[in-house]
């Protein structure tokens, strides 16, 4: 029988991983731990509380559960349901991401003039994990019928620290802001 998934620890090692001198190599290689142990289902996630269900009213895209935020490092669970398309956005801060159930499908943009044009696709599969630099723009979406569980892990306070959003079809860049992100979803 699988043990449960220690959330308090894992914020712990992520917190340590934020104060390294490689913040992101020691990152990848908690989440990678992380993520490895959860797909394998030697350990499964206690029930949460979902952060994002609340906050998204009726639009169901998944349940994101925020587990820690300071100014050095910001831990979440990523639920996304498939059919829905998250608009693109940066995050103004490094980020790692790993999958553990379904697969993500990433979608990465390049900065041209002001907007975010479509450049290449990953699928992040069960254990496996990512990197986005600071200024990297992405979008995700679940992959068709199947809803997808992971780790996002940001070297910073993604809550407050002002970041971009790109209109889903234009591509232009405008402030982040969680009301028009939700307005933005389009089918996947
Ligand atoms: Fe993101």
């Amino acid at each position: 029988m699988a043990t449960l998934f220690d959330t308090r620890q894992f914020v712990n090692e992520c917190r340590d991983a934020a104060a390294a001198s490689d913040a992101v190599t020691a990152t990848r290689a908690v989440v990678r731990d992380a993520v490895r142990a959860l797909a394998s289902g030697v350990v499964a996630l206690p029930p949460l509380d979902s952060m994002y269900a609340r906050r998204s009213g009726g639009l169901m895209l998944g349940h994101d559960r925020t587990l820690f935020e300071d100014d050095a490092t910001t831990v979440a669970i990523v639920e996304t349901e498939p059919g829905h398309l998250q608009p693109p956005h940066d995050h103004s801060m490094c980020a790692v991401i790993g999958v553990f159930e379904g697969g993500e499908r990433n979608r990465f943009y390049r900065r041209v003039g002001g907007r975010a044009r479509l450049a290449t696709r990953r699928v992040v599969r069960p254990a496996e994990v990512i990197a986005l630099r600071e200024r990297t723009v992405h979008a995700i979406s679940a992959e068709a019928g199947e809803s997808c569980r992971a780790l996002h892990v940001y070297l910073g306070p993604l809550g407050s620290r002002p970041r971009s959003l790109f209109h889903p079809e234009s591509g232009i860049e405008e402030p982040f802001d969680f009301d028009t992100y939700l307005y933005y979803v389009r089918a996947a």
